[in-house]
C-alpha cells in the first residue's frame, strides 16, 4: 500500500507542539515518496476530561483501531488527577490494542551532548513489555488516609506474555550486528516473575543459538547504563523496569528531547501507536520550547512499520544532520521542526 491512514492523539501538554511538526517532516517524506497518510486528529486528554468526563471512549476506541497506525503526542495535564489520562487513555490504547513490544531505541548520534565522559558507541534497543506487569492494575487500597492504610499493585506476568515479548526480542538481538540480548530484572528479589522472565529467556534462546545472553539485575543495569552503556544491544525487560531504564537511556543519550518510542503490535492484529519516550511536561508548554526531535523520530519508527525503512532512513539521517549543526541560540519547537524537515526535502544541503 502507498496510501495509510493515519490517528493523531497529539494529547495534552507540549503533545500538540511536537506532534505539528512530527506531521510536518512525515508529510514532506510522503509526499516525496508518494505515500498518502490520510489523518484523523483525535481530540482526547485534558481538555476532552473536563469538558465530558471522558478519557478514551469505547467508540473513539474502535474508531482508532480502523486505521493503520497511530501518532501520539503526549499525555496528562496537573489540572487532572494523576493516573485518570495516563491510565485511561494511554495505558488504554496500549493494552487495548495490544501493543506488547514497546520499543525504545537508544543511540548516540555525533555530536550530542551526553552527560557521560568517556559514552563509547551507544546503540541499544529497550524492547519493553507493554501489556503487563505492575501496569495492569492489579491492586487497591483499604483504610485510604488513615494510619492503617494498605496499597497494592501486584505485578501481572503471565507465561504467554512473557515468551511473545522475549521471542520478539531475540529475534531483534538476530537481527543486528552484535546479536546480543540482556535481560534486565529483579530475579534475586521477585523471585516469582523474575523467574518466570529467566526460565523464558533460556527456552527462547535455545532458539537462537547466534545470540548471545546476558542477565543483569535492574539495579546493577542502572550502573552499567552510566558507566558502560556500549556493552548493550538489545535489552528485554518487563513494563515498570522498561519505564524507568529508558528515561535513563534517553538522558545519556541526548536528553528526553531525542527519545523516540514505537508501541508495536508485531501480530499486526491492530494499528501501533508511535510516541515520543517524555510526557507533557507541564513545565514548558505552551512556550515553543519543547524540542520536537523525538516525535519527528517517533514519526520515522512508524515509517519503518509500515515497511518504508529508506524513508525512514531520511528521517534518522536529517535529524543526525541537525544535532551536527546544533549550537548556540536555542531554537523555537517550529525552527527545530522546520530545519528537519528542510534536511529531509533537501532543501538543505547536508554536506
Ligand atoms: P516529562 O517527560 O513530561 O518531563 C520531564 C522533564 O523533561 C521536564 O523538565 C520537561 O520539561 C522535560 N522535557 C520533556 N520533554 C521535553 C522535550 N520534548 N523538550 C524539552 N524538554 C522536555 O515527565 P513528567 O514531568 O514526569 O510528566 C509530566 C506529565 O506527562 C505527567 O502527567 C505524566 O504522567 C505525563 N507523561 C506522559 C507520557 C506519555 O504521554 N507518553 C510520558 C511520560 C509522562
Ligand atoms: C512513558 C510514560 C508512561 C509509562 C505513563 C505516562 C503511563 O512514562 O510512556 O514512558 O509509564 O509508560
Ligand atoms: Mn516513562
Amino acid at each position: 500500500t502507498s496510501s495509510y491512514s493515519l490517528a493523531v492523539v497529539a494529547g495534552d501538554g507540549i503533545g500538540p507542539e511536537v506532534t505539528d511538526q512530527a506531521l510536518k517532516v512525515l508529510d514532506v517524506v510522503a509526499q516525496d515518496a508518494g505515500l498518502t497518510f490520510e489523518r484523523t486528529a483525535y481530540d482526547l486528554g485534558a481538555r476532552r476530561w473536563h469538558a465530558t468526563g471522558e478519557t478514551l471512549p469505547d467508540s473513539v476506541l474502535e474508531e482508532i483501531r480502523g486505521h493503520d497506525a497511530i501518532l501520539l503526542g503526549a499525555v496528562g495535564d496537573p489540572s487532572v488527577p494523576s493516573g485518570v489520562l495516563e491510565r485511561g487513555l494511554l495505558l488504554r490504547l496500549r493494552f487495548e490494542l495490544d501493543h506488547y513490544v514497546n520499543l525504545r531505541p537508544s543511540k548516540l548520534f555525533p555530536g550530542v551532548p551526553t552527560p557521560l565522559a568517556d559514552p563509547g558507541d551507544i546503540d541499544f534497543v529497550v524492547v519493553r513489555e507493554g501489556t503487563e506487569g505492575p501496569y495492569v492494575g492489579n491492586g487497591g487500597a483499604i483504610r485510604v488516609g488513615t494510619p492503617q492504610e494498605v496499597a497494592t499493585e501486584v505485578s501481572l506476568n503471565t507465561a504467554f506474555g512473557v515468551e511473545r515479548v522475549v521471542r520478539d526480542a531475540f529475534a531483534r538481538a538476530q537481527a543486528r550486528p552484535r546479536r546480543k540480548l540482556t535481560l534486565v530484572h529483579k530475579n534475586n528479589v521477585l523471585v516469582h516473575a523474575g523467574h518466570l522472565w529467566s526460565r523464558t529467556v533460556d527456552a527462547v534462546a535455545a532458539e537462537f543459538p547466534d545470540v548471545t545472553v546476558d542477565y543483569l539485575h535492574v539495579d546493577a543495569a542502572t550502573i552499567f547504563l552510566a558507566t558502560d552503556p556500549a556493552r548493550f544491544d538489545v535489552i528485554v525487560t518487563d513494563n515498570l523496569f522498561g519505564d524507568i531504564l529508558t528515561d535513563l537511556a534517553a538522558a545519556i543519550t541526548g536528553g528526553i528531547g531525542l527519545a523516540a518510542s514505537g508501541n508495536v503490535n508485531p501480530d499486526r492484529t491492530s494499528p501501533s501507536m508511535f510516541e515520543p519516550v517524555h510526557g507533557s511536561a507541564p513545565d514548558i508548554a505552551g512556550q515553543s520550547k519543547a524540542d520536537p526531535t523525538a516525535a519527528i523520530l517517533s514519526a520515522g519508527l512508524l515509517l519503518e512499520h509500515l515497511g518504508h525503512a529508506e524513508q525512514a532512513q531520511r528521517i534518522t539521517e536529517a535529524v543526525e544532520a541537525d544535532i551536527a549543526a546544533r549550537a548556540g541560540q536555542p531554537r523555537s519547537t517550529q525552527e527545530v521542526g522546520e530545519a528537519i524537515a528542510s534536511r529531509v526535502a533537501g532543501a538543505v544541503s547536508v554536506a
